[in-house]
């Protein structure tokens, strides 16, 4: 996270986000599926009905219709363009630059199992199936990076707390832990700095106040369809109102603990991103300020738009009684 690309000013175009999908019949979908699951098939959807072929960012995801939740949806700001969002990611297992996606397709999506664990009355293992069936929805939310970027993103999942009243958190547990997957010969991450240096896995955590508030989601798809492995497929967090660094990516591990984890990046450098890393203009990184953010696209990562950032991202309403 240390390089900043930063390419040309360029104007804001005047529209606004809309979805750039036409959704199939959500009901139609829900009993294809259930179909499939009642064969006994090992979700046979996904990883069959590619609408990409191989060599574009888009290869492998399937259609995921979902309503679009009209609380959730941003004004102020165009949709980024989906190839855009699709070729400029962050995801140090396949090294430390911004065009991993060819890079990220080596990550083995399924079969996918997600381990909930620790302090709670009822621990699961959650095939990926069990997940899609969750009511999902579609929620355009300002994605905000540290490295002072921001794109303007459509997700499609389901809230945190769906799992969690699964699960039943106890009264001990205070906070929550997300492991992404890793394996050394899948994810050789950077070579700079040496992989064998960092803190493997990427982790990262929550209070568990922060996992039940409204905004908290884990996203199973993004414009429409499933999750490209560079954006985290099968599974991630997405915090809107946190940096960027905390949406942990192919999650493979969901633990109740009663103290705050060591996360990545803060173990990395604790000075730099905190724990709670609250999206916060007043609040400069100790290299570079946070009162501005380079708005990407929406049709180019080549192209930006300065503007202010926004107290926890623009999502104060929801989240500020939390950190008073
Ligand atoms: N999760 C994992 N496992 N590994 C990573 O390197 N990068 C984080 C976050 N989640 C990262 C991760 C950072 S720094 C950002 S900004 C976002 O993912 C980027 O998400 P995107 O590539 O889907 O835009």
């Amino acid at each position: 996270m240390a390089f900043i690309h930063v390419p040309k000013p360029w104007q804001l175009p005047e529209r606004v986000a809309t979805s750039e999908t036409a959704f199939l019949n959500r009901r139609k979908f829900l009993k294809a599926f259930t179909g499939f699951s009642i064969a006994g098939a090992a979700l046979p959807l996904l990883g069959c009905q590619s609408q990409a072929t191989e060599g574009d960012p888009l290869q492998g995801v399937v259609s995921l219709p979902a309503d679009r939740n009209p609380t959730f949806v941003v004004s102020d700001r165009p949709l980024t363009n989906e190839r855009v969002a699709a070729t400029y990611n962050n995801f140090y297992e396949f090294g430390s630059n911004k065009h991993i996606w060819d890079e990220a397709q080596r990550l083995p999506t399924h079969p996918w199992q997600v381990e909930v664990t620790g302090l709670v009355k009822n621990p699961r293992t959650y095939d990926l199936d069990d997940l899609l069936k969750f009511d999902l929805e579609e929620r355009v939310y300002r994605f905000r990076c540290v490295e002072a970027w921001s794109m303007v993103v459509p997700w499609i999942g389901f809230p945190m707390k769906v799992i969690m009243q699964q699960v039943e958190p106890t009264s001990q547990a205070k906070f929550v832990r997300f492991t992404s997957f890793y394996d050394r010969q899948i994810t050789p991450g950077p070579s700079f700095p040496p992989s064998q240096f960092l803190p493997w896995p990427y982790t990262e955590g929550l209070r568990i106040e922060e996992m039940a508030n409204d905004l908290a989601f884990f996203a199973v798809g993004i414009y429409g369809h499933t999750l490209p492995k560079q954006h985290g497929a099968p599974i991630r967090a997405v915090l809107p109102w946190k940096y960027g660094f905390k949406g942990a990516k192919s999650i493979v591990k969901i633990e109740f603990i009663d103290r705050q984890p060591a996360t990545y990046w803060n173990t990395l450098a604790a000075n730099e991103y905190k724990f709670e890393s609250n999206v916060d203009p007043t609040v400069p990184h100790p290299r570079w300020s946070q009162a501005r953010e380079r708005l990407i696209g929406p049709d180019s990562e080549f192209t930006f738009t300065e503007v202010p950032t926004l107290p926890y991202n623009g999502y104060g309403e929801f989240v500020a009684n939390l950190y008073t």
